[in-house]
C-alpha cells in the first residue's frame, strides 16, 4: 500500500436545491410528499461545496429551474470524457426537462452535447475507472445506450447489471476510489448486480473494496474520491474504516435530506473531465 495517496484535483458541476423537493416517486426511496427540510438541506448541499472547495477543487453551478426538484442531482446530466460531453435522457418524464437547462450550461460553457437517442442517466450510471466506462443498467440506463456511449468516446463500455431497485443506479452501488493509470480500484455492493455482473467486476477488480448492505443502504458508495480523499456519507461507518485501512481519507459529508429522494453525495456532483 503506498504510504501517502496522491489527491487528483477535480472540475465539478454543481445544481443548488433551491427547488429540491419529494414531489414523485420514482425509486423506491421517494415518498411523495415526504417534508423536506429546505433549509437543512441547502445548508447540507453548501457544505458539501465548501468541502471540495477547501480540498481544492473546481466547482461551477448551473442554475436551478423551477418546476425540477431533481435538478440538484447533476451526476445524471451527462457523462464527460476528454472534453466531450454526452448528454442525458431520462427515463421518468418528470426529469427530461432537465436535460435542456444542463445542455445549456454546456454550450456557455464551449462545450458541445451528443443527444443520447436511448434513455441514458449521465454519471448516475456510467463511471470512468481511466481505462474503461463501467455502465448500469436493470433500471434507468439502456444497453443501448452503453453501445452509443462506447461509439461516441471511443472507450471500452463494461455493461454492468443492477438487480436490487434501492441501488437503481450504478452510483448508488460502486464508485471509483482511484483511476486506473494511478492504480486503480473500485468499491461496490456485489449484491446490487446480476451474478455475472459480479464475476466481471471480480476479475477486473480482484482487490475492491466490497462494501455491506448496511453501508450501501446509507449512501456509502454514492462517493466522491479524488484519489486520496474520499468525500463519503457518514453512515457508512464499516466502508470509511475499509478505506482508511488501505490509506485513503475518509471525508464524511451528510446530505440526509436527499437520501430522502434517493440521492447523496456523488449524485450531487456532475465531473467535467476536460
Ligand atoms: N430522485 C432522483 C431519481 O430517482 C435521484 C437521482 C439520484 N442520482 C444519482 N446519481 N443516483 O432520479
Amino acid at each position: 500500500m503506498p504510504e501517502s495517496r496522491v489527491p487528483r484535483r477535480r472540475r465539478f458541476l454543481v445544481c443548488e436545491p433551491r427547488h429540491f423537493a419529494v414531489q414523485y416517486a420514482i425509486n423506491p426511496w421517494m415518498r411523495p410528499d415526504t417534508p423536506v427540510d429546505t433549509e437543512l438541506a441547502r445548508t447540507q448541499w453548501q457544505t458539501l461545496i465548501d468541502t471540495y472547495l477547501a480540498h481544492g477543487h473546481t466547482v461551477e453551478q448551473v442554475s436551478p429551474v423551477p418546476g425540477l426538484p431533481d435538478m440538484v442531482f447533476a451526476a445524471n446530466a451527462a457523462f464527460t470524457l476528454d472534453g466531450r460531453v454526452f448528454g442525458s435522457l431520462f427515463r421518468a418524464a418528470e426529469r427530461r426537462p432537465e436535460s435542456a437547462a444542463y445542455e445549456a450550461w454546456f454550450k456557455a460553457a464551449d462545450f458541445a452535447v451528443q443527444h443520447p437517442e436511448s434513455v441514458c442517466e449521465g454519471e448516475g450510471d456510467l463511471a470512468w475507472t481511466g481505462r474503461y466506462v463501467l455502465a448500469g443498467t436493470g433500471f434507468r440506463t439502456t444497453p443501448e445506450a452503453h453501445r452509443e456511449v462506447q461509439e461516441f468516446f471511443g472507450r471500452p463500455v463494461i455493461g454492468l447489471r443492477l438487480v436490487d431497485p434501492y441501488f437503481y443506479h450504478l452510483d448508488t452501488a460502486l464508485f471509483v476510489l482511484e483511476e486506473d493509470g494511478d492504480g486503480g480500484n473500485i468499491a461496490y455492493y456485489p449484491d446490487a448486480f446480476s451474478p455475472g455482473s459480479r464475476e466481471v467486476l471480480a476479475r477486473l477488480y480482484p482487490d475492491a473494496v466490497l462494501a455491506t448492505r448496511e453501508d450501501a443502504l446509507a449512501f456509502g458508495l454514492n462517493c466522491v474520491s479524488d484519489g486520496r480523499h474520499v468525500f463519503i456519507s457518514p453512515g457508512a461507518t464499516a466502508l470509511a474504516d475499509q478505506l482508511a485501512d488501505r490509506g485513503y481519507v475518509p471525508v464524511p459529508v451528510d446530505l440526509s435530506e436527499f437520501h430522502k429522494a434517493g440521492g447523496g453525495i456523488k449524485c450531487c456532483t456532475q465531473e467535467i473531465r476536460s
